[in-house]
Formats: C-alpha cells, sequence, structure tokens
C-alpha cells in the first residue's frame, strides 16, 4: 500500500550520542531487512525518511536513528503519545530461507539498525557479530541475545579491536556475511566476499522521495541495469551492485 497510517510514539529514548531509539504503537508484520517511510510534520517542505526496522515486538515497532539533519532532529524530539506518520513496510528484506549455516553479520554505526530483527530470524546458523563504531558503542548489549560470537571494533579503541570492524573479518570462514553501514565498509566486505566465493548481502542506504518506486530518486547501478534502493532493495547481493 503506498498510504501514510497515523500511528502513536510509544517512547522515543537517546541511547547513545546522536542515536535515538523510538518505539511506535500498533500491530506490525514485516521481512527483516525492509523499512518505513516515516514522516512527523505537514506535507511540505519535508520529505519523508527511510528508517530500517529495528525490532518487531508486542509493544510495537522499533526504530534505532541517527540524527542527521531536519527530519530526524524531528523525531528525535517526538514524546510517548506523539502521532506520526507511516509507510510500509517497503523494499525487499533479507532472504533469510537462503542464508544459513556460518554466517557473518557486518555492521559499521548505525548499519546496525536493521540488523537486530534480521539476527532474531536467522536459524538452525552459527552467527557470528561484527560491530564497528567510531568511539560510543550501543544496542550491541541486547543484540548479544542473537549472535554466538560479538566482536566489536572502535576506531577511537575504546572498546573492543582498535580500528576498522573489516580488520577482524576472515571472509573465507562463512557461508553468508551481512552487511549494512557506511558504503566504504560495506565495499570492502563485498570484495572480500568475493575473493574467497562466499556470498555477501549489503543493505544500501539512499536518499528517497517516494520510498515506493515511483521517482527514480534512489537508483544504484546493478548487473541488470538501474535498480531503486527502496523497490529492488534495499537488500542486493553485493556481487551485483556497484558501491
Ligand atoms: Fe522514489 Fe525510490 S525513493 S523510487
Amino acid at each position: 500500500s503506498s498510504k501514510y497510517l497515523k500511528a502513536k510514539v510509544a517512547s522515543n529514548e537517546k541511547i547513545a550520542e546522536g542515536i535515538y531509539r523510538m518505539v511506535v504503537e500498533g500491530d506490525y508484520s514485516a521481512n527483516p531487512g525492509q523499512f518505513y517511510m516515516l514522516r512527523a510534520w505537514g506535507v511540505e517542505p519535508f520529505l519523508s525518511r527511510p528508517i530500517s526496522i529495528h525490532g518487531i515486538t508486542d509493544a510495537g515497532i522499533e526504530f534505532l536513528y541517527e540524527v542527521r539533519g531536519t527530519g530526524t532532529e524531528i523525531f528525535s524530539k517526538l514524546k510517548a503519545g506523539d502521532e506520526l506518520e507511516l509507510l510500509g513496510p517497503v523494499g525487499n528484506g533479507f532472504d533469510l530461507e537462503t542464508i544459513k549455516g556460518k554466517v557473518a553479520v557486518v555492521v559499521g554505526g548505525i548499519g546496525i539498525a536493521p540488523m537486530y530483527e534480521v539476527m532474531k530470524h536467522i536459524k538452525d546458523s552459527t552467527v557470528d557479530f561484527y560491530a564497528g563504531f567510531r568511539d560510543e558503542v550501543y544496542s550491541v548489549d541486547y543484540m548479544k541475545e542473537y549472535a554466538d560470537n560479538v566482536i566489536i571494533s572502535t576506531e577511537s579503541g575504546s572498546v573492543g579491536h582498535k580500528g576498522y570492524v573489516v580488520e577482524q573479518l576472515d571472509a573465507s570462514k562463512y557461508d553468508y556475511i551481512l552487511s549494512c553501514g557506511p558504503t566504504p565498509m560495506m565495499k570492502v566486505v563485498k570484495e572480500m566476499g568475493e575473493k574467497v566465493g562466499t556470498p555477501v548481502y549489503v543493505s544500501l542506504e539512499s536518499h528517497m522521495a517516494c520510498g515506493v518506486g515511483a521517482c527514480l530518486g534512489c537508483t544504484c547501478n546493478t548487473k541488470k541495469g538501474k535498480e531503486r534502493v527502496c523497490k529492488e532493495g534495499p537488500v542486493f547481493l553485493g556481487e551485483d551492485v556497484s558501491l
């Protein structure tokens, strides 16, 4: 459906510098890796913001997001009981029927957001969770529940390995790698996978206007030509997409 629905904020907490976790009331179902378009303002002048699904619980849907501009700044000010509008779930998530065996989930910064719901749904597998941050570590504590091993890196060295998350990864150990984070990081992960023949799925981020495949504002280059991150993505097989 391409209709925005109104819903109420249940809670909205700052969990790290510039990072918030918001729960929105209601009944939701989605494929892990899909996202919602969110808005909390009048029709103009702002676009809606694509925010990935962090978790779905009995209390509603959780969004973990970084404040990066006017839109997310407005989200960060929402209080319990405030109203916002959502469209979704949109996009294609991860194909968790095929992703099995030894699985590495590799995230950088706010790229951690979609992977809570994703890891929750990976079955009959060993999941190694690699999380990289600049300095402050967040959300890893409760995500541990769904990971067999947690490997943390920080650029500052405040927690775990000092350096980049990819320095800890040996792609040849895995049947599948799932990655979300800054493009340069995902590019390295994709290339590491290609070298050893391990399929890598990347979840891309893009500026979006419509979120439903209509405006072509979010295209990326793939083997099949230009595809829309909001419609054919946000999850792509790494070897199919140019980063
Ligand atoms: Fe409009 Fe993707 S945001 S086509």
